[in-house]
């Protein structure tokens, strides 16, 4: 069965199951690797993608439930040429250390500051809560948070 989504602002026909996981679709049918794979059942935030601009597990979302669709990867926040606010207050804050978590991190963060683009400090805590990082980034984190919001006010 074909199903048409848009990724990263191209229109993409996956010949994939619809009960597949979102995240399996972009790492081996479009191979879009930067989404990760933690835990596999929405409780780490590894998988963090947008769908039509909000932060979704796609570990636990259905490729069919997506059809129609605008999902938004890592790949896809920014490029090198213009980086994401949060992609630039990240490497400014050289937030990552393993760096296996941290393309869900950047992906909530961005969600969160779309919705919500001067989080206080327990805001960010909050909605930071479902993405885990077992190198403890968490202070670099909330600061790199808050300097990416400072960096969109300013645009
Ligand atoms: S892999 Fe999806 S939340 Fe952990
Ligand atoms: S940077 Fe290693 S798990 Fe978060």
């Amino acid at each position: 069965m074909s199903i048409t989504l848009t990724v990263n602002g191209r229109a993409e026909t996956l010949d994939l199951p619809p009960e597949m996981p979102l995240l399996w679709a972009l790492r081996d049918g479009l191979s879009l690797t930067g989404t990760k794979f933690g835990c596999g059942v929405a409780a780490c935030g590894a998988c963090t993608v947008h769908v039509d601009g909000q932060a979704v597990r796609s570990c636990q979302t259905a490729l069919g439930d997506v059809a129609g669709a605008s999902v938004t990867t890592i790949e896809g926040l920014g490029n090198p040429a213009a980086l994401h606010a949060v992609q630039a207050a990240w490497l400014e804050g050289q937030v990552a250390q393993c760096g296996y978590c941290q393309s869900g991190q950047i992906m909530q963060a961005a969600a969160l500051l779309a919705a919500n683009p001067a989080p206080t400090e327990a805001e960010i805590d909050e909605a930071m809560s479902g993405n885990l990082c077992r190198c403890g980034t968490y202070p670099r984190i909330r600061a790199a948070v808050q300097d990416a919001a400072r960096r969109l006010q300013e645009v």
